[in-house]
């Protein structure tokens, strides 16, 4: 596997989805979005009534999902038993869940192979909490994104998701830092910044400025 890599990871909302998909477009490579993989499987969770505490009953259902990938202008997109999943994955009672599902192991192995799987379809961007610590240690290069928690709340509330609509930012704010705590505490593949991961705080920074901060020290 000869295909760079460039691993992008933090906490939620500080911004890597739009800065991992205008770097991926500003260097030709194709972007993936590992967390939505483990929001397709808790949407698959809760789908078929599964209770995510569960964990037998979750890593039972792991046998019954097929996912099937494809890239399309430089995005990885995923079939998940042959559905597209879009905004049903960003609402809030994946938000609730995601990251206990995510802390299963089994879901952990499951995901990370067909997260390395995708380094074989070319050049990579590839955001996460785990992809320099974990899914690619050997990344050419690894950045972590940071942003205060009041300014990922902003953002995330800002987003045109339904569900957040009828959330305050403090509600929002709430939402963030338990998956947060729940994502950095976990056992397995932690969210830890990388040591050779380069930290970028981008509370007052907008995407246009991160990614050209990325694009130069690359
Ligand atoms: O990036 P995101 O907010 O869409 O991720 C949703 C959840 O998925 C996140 O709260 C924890 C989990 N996740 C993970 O455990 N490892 C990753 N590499 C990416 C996401």
């Amino acid at each position: 596997m000869n295909n760079i890599i460039i691993a992008v990871d933090g906490p939620s909302a500080s911004g890597k989805s739009t800065v991992s998909k205008g770097l991926a477009r500003k260097l030709g490579y194709n972007y993936a979005d590992s967390g939505a993989l483990y929001r397709a499987i808790t949407w698959y969770i809760l789908d078929c009534r599964i209770d995510p505490n569960n964990n037998a009953a979750v890593i039972k259902s792991l046998d019954d999902i097929k996912m099937q990938f494809n890239v399309l202008n430089g995005v990885v997109n995923f079939l998940l038993n042959n559905r597209s999943l879009t905004s049903e994955i960003r609402a809030e009672s994946i938000n609730k869940y995601v990251s206990i599902v995510s802390a299963v192991p089994e879901v952990r192995e499951l995901v990370v192979k067909w997260l390395r799987s995708m380094a074989d379809c070319g050049n990579l961007v590839m955001e996460g909490r785990d992809i320099g610590t974990v899914v690619f240690p050997n990344a050419y290069k690894k950045f972590y994104l940071d942003a205060s928690s009041e300014e990922r709340a902003k953002r995330r509330h800002n987003e045109n998701v339904p569900q957040s609509e009828s959330m305050s930012v403090k509600e929002v704010k709430e939402s963030l830092s338990n998956r947060d705590k729940l994502d950095s505490s976990r056992k397995i593949a932690p969210l830890r910044i990388a040591s050779d991961a380069k930290v970028i705080d981008t509370t007052s920074m907008d995407i246009d400025q991160v990614v050209d901060k990325i694009a130069s020290l690359l």
